[in-house]
């Protein structure tokens, strides 16, 4: 392959081999510093902070194990292909419109995911304060059949995450109460969620970016108009016309 880059030049023989290797080098050493070295150094080293409105409260918390657990049920049913956890700012996209977010989200909203899970695609509705609009027994009564809550949802049904059994001696506490809408189980039989279902659903309800930051500060009043400030010539509805 190099042979084909070797050249003539007044008789003496150039090797480009040696130059691609350096330009090739170089644009690697390039790509590296800018997509590596530079946001690791610019947000390599976040930690915890004090949110801004209350300034007592650690944001974001230390997740609990079973969170963990949660996480990687979301990423082994691949729910990031149609659900995004992450709310753009109000010119890149509608979804603090929307009323999915209360603010936009930040690198700090994420130190403690391994790994972080933005999604791929928002067929869905973004996740990232679902914990905030949503309990857990209405997310476990979504996840197993997302038609139970709402109409020719597109969303694929999750019962797997769930198991059908006899009634013992008293019912499950954690049984999913079914709606009139799906058709009604045989008598004496129950759904109860399966500890994937129940890691999946306090994952789900722990999703929660209300804190509000230095970098993600509450939305500003709107300033009073100072009508002072200006030397500019006062506007008048009698200027002559031209
Ligand atoms: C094929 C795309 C698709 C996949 C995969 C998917 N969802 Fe959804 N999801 C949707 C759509 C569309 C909606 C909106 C309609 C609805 O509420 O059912 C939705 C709604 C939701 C909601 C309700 C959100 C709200 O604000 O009302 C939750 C919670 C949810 N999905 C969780 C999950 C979880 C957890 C997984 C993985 C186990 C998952 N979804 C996989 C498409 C998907």
């Amino acid at each position: 392959m190099l042979c084909l880059l070797q050249g003539e030049e007044g008789g003496l023989q150039v090797k480009y081999g040696p130059f691609l290797f350096l330009g090739l080098l170089c644009c690697m050493a390039a790509s590296s510093l800018t997509f590596v070295l530079a946001p690791q150094m610019q947000i390599g080293g976040l930690e915890q902070t004090n949110s801004v409105a209350d300034l007592p409260v650690m944001y974001p918390s230390q997740p609990a194990g079973v969170t963990h657990q949660g996480a990687e049920v979301y990423r082994a049913n691949n729910c990031a292909a149609c659900h995004t956890l992450q709310i753009r700012p109000r010119n890149l996209g509608p979804d603090l419109q929307r009323g999915l977010g209360f603010r936009y989200s930040v690198a700090r909203d994420y130190i403690f995911d391994k790994p972080v899970m933005l999604g791929l695609q928002r067929v869905g509705p973004d996740l990232s304060n679902v914990g905030a609009r949503m309990n857990p027994s209405t997310i476990l009564l979504h996840l197993y059949n997302p038609r139970a809550t709402v109409d020719h949802s597109i969303m694929p049904p999750y019962p797997f995450l769930f198991e059908k059994r006899k009634i013992g001696r008293v019912a499950s506490p954690d049984a999913l109460v079914l709606p009139a809408t799906l058709p009604p189980l045989e008598k004496g039989y129950e759904i109860v969620p399966r500890k994937e279902a129940l890691s999946l659903a306090y994952y789900l309800t722990s999703l929660r970016q209300s804190s509000y930051l230095f970098e993600a500060p509450p939305p500003q009043k709107a300033k009073p108009v100072a009508t002072t400030d200006t030397n500019a010539p006062a506007a008048t509805t009698n200027s002559p016309a031209k």
